[in-house]
C-alpha cells in the first residue's frame, strides 16, 4: 500500500488522507488499495511467462467484491472454500472454469452449487479424503453431470520451523488432504467413478511461508506422486497440478521472499519432473492483499499505571483477530505524524473487548497519545475473520483506486445489533419458513 505523509505529517494512502476517510465514515475502518492488489496479481501472472497456469486467488483472505473484481480483472481465478465464497467469485465475474474449491467438509448443497454452475461445473472440486470422492460422485450422478475433481494430497511435511502451528496444514496430524499412503487408491477411485473426471492434483502445506524451501518441499512431494502415477499409466485426463498458496508477507519483522520467486522455483521443479505439459496452479491469498490494507482506528483513551502505559483503541480482536489467534504482530503508526526523536514511548495497545487476548502488543508511539492510528498489513484475514462479539458492529471497508475513494460499506448501529439479539427467540420458524411470533 503506498503510505505517505504530507508536509504536516498526516498519513495518506494512495494520495487520500486517512484522517479524511475516518472523518467521513468513522472508525474502525479497513482501507484498501485496489491498485496495489491488482499490481501484485499482475506481477505473479507475469512470472508464468507463456506457460499454462492459473493464479487462483484464495478468496478467504478478503472477500470484498471490489477486491475480488480487481483481482479478477488482473487475471486471477479463484480458490474458494464454501458455497458462499463460490457465489462471490462467480458474481465478481470469475468464470466457473477458473475456480477450484478446497475444504475438508463440504456440504451437499455446496457441492451441488459447484457441480451445477456454468456449462460444466467449476474447474475442479478438490477432494481431501477417500470418503469425499464417493460423496462428490453421488452428487454429480444426482445432477446428471460429470464433475471435474482434483485430489489434494497431504505431503506429510512438518513446517514447525517455518510458520505458526495454527496455519500448518501438511503434516501427519492435519485434517487436510489425502494421506500419501492413500493417494494411489484415491486416484483409482476417482478415475473409476463414472460421474467424475480427475483433472488435477493439489497440495497446500501452510500459510505465511517466508522462504521458498518449505513450499518447494511440498510441491516436490506432489510432483513426485504425479510423476510416479503417470509412469504407472494413470492420471490420463490430468490437466493441472496445484502447488497451493502460502507466500508470506513482511509484517515488519523481516523481508519475506517475493511471491514471484515461489512461482519460479515451482516452475523449475515442474520442468525437472517432466510435467511441464500440465498447467501450474497457485492459490495465493495473503500475498496479494495483506500489504494493501490498513485498519484505521481512533484512540479512545490512555491508561497510565505503574505496570504499563495502555493505549486503548476502538478496534478490537473482533475486528482484527490475528494477534489474539496467532500472536501475530502488526505495525501500528499514528495518523497525524511520526513522533520526533526522543518523543516516542512504548504504549501497550489494546482494544475494548473483554478478553485479555484483545491485545495488539507494545508499540513506540508519541508520548502525547495520537488521536488515531493505522494498523498496517491488515488487508488479508482481517475483515473476513471479524466477529460481532461484545455487541460490536462489523468494521466498515473503504476502497481506493486511482487516488480516490471508489466505494465503501455501511456501518451497522448499536441499535440494529441489539434489536437482532433482542428478537432472538421471539419467533418460531417452521421448515416451510412460516414464522409465529411467540408471546414471551
Ligand atoms: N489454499 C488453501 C487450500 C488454503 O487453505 C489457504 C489458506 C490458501 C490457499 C491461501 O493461503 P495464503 O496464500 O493466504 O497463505 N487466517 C490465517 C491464515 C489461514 C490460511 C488458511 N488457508 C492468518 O491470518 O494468518
Amino acid at each position: 500500500m503506498s503510505l505517505t505523509r504530507d508536509s504536516s505529517g498526516a498519513l495518506h494512502s494512495c494520495g487520500v488522507s486517512l484522517q479524511h476517510v475516518i472523518d467521513e465514515v468513522g472508525t474502525p475502518t479497513y482501507v484498501y488499495d485496489l491498485d496495489g492488489m491488482a499490481e501484485r496479481a499482475r506481477e505473479l501472472d507475469e512470472a508464468f511467462d507463456a506457460a499454462p497456469h492459473l493464479v487462483a486467488y484464495a478468496v478467504k483472505a478478503n472477500t470484498a467484491g471490489a477486491v475480488v473484481r480487481a483481482l479478477a480483472e488482473a487475471g486471477c481465478g479463484a480458490d474458494v472454500v464454501s458455497g458462499a465464497e463460490l457465489v462471490v467469485a462467480l458474481s465478481c465475474g470469475i468464470e466457473p472454469d477458473r475456480i477450484v474449491y478446497s475444504g475438508v467438509a463440504k456440504q451437499d448443497d455446496e457441492l451441488d452449487r459447484a457441480i451445477m454452475c456454468g456449462p460444466a461445473g467449476i474447474g475442479a472440486i478438490q477432494v481431501e479424503s477417500l470418503e469425499e470422492i464417493a460423496r462428490v460422485g453421488v452428487r454429480a450422478k444426482v445432477a446428471g453431470r460429470r464433475a471435474r475433481v482434483g485430489i489434494r494430497i497431504n505431503p506429510s511435511i512438518d513446517l514447525a520451523d517455518a510458520t505458526h502451528a495454527h496455519i500448518q496444514t501438511g503434516h501427519d496430524e492435519a485434517k487436510f488432504g489425502v494421506p500419501l499412503e492413500d493417494v494411489a487408491r484415491a486416484v483409482a477411485l476417482a478415475e473409476g467413478a463414472p460421474n467424475l473426471e480427475l483433472v488435477g492434483m493439489a497440495v497446500h502445506a501452510g500459510s505465511q511461508l517466508k522462504h521458498v524451501a518449505p513450499y518447494l518441499g511440498a510441491a516436490r512431494v506432489l510432483f513426485d506422486q504425479v510423476r510416479t502415477l503417470r509412469d504407472g499409466g494413470v492420471l490420463r485426463a490430468l490437466t493441472y497440478v496445484d502447488s497451493g498458496g502460502g507466500f508470506g508477507v513482511d509484517y515488519g519483522e523481516g523481508a519475506a521472499v517475493h511471491p514471484v520467486e515461489f512461482v519460479r522455483a515451482a516452475r523449475a521443479e515442474l520442468r525437472l519432473h517432466g510435467l511441464d505439459d500440465l498447467a501450474l496452479y497457485v492459490e495465493p491469498g495473503r500475498s496479494l492483499v495483506a500489504a494493501a490494507g490498513v485498519l484505521v482506528t481512533r484512540v479512545l483513551q490512555a491508561k497510565v499505571a505503574s505496570a504499563a502505559r495502555w493505549l486503548m483503541i476502538d478496534a478490537g480482536m473482533n475486528d482484527l483477530m490475528r494477534p489474539a489467534l496467532y500472536q501475530a504482530r502488526h505495525r501500528i503508526v499514528p495518523l497525524d505524524g511520526e513522533p520526533a526523536k526522543g518523543e516516542a514511548v512504548a504504549w501497550h495497545v489494546v482494544g475494548p473487548v473483554c478478553e485479555s487476548s484483545d491485545d495488539f502488543g507494545e508499540h513506540l508511539l508519541p508520548r502525547y497519545p495520537p488521536r488515531a492510528v493505522a494498523i498496517l498489513d491488515a488487508g488479508a484475514y482481517g475483515y473476513t475473520m471479524a466477529s460481532r462479539y461484545n455487541g460490536r458492529q462489523a468494521p466498515v471497508e473503504v476502497f481506493l483506486r486511482g487516488g480516490k475513494i471508489v466505494g465503501n460499506t455501511h456501518r451497522a448501529t448499536p441499535e440494529s445489533w441489539a434489536e437482532e439479539r433482542v428478537k432472538a427467540g421471539m419467533t418460531l420458524e417452521d421448515e416451510s419458513g412460516r414464522k409465529t411470533v411467540l408471546d414471551l
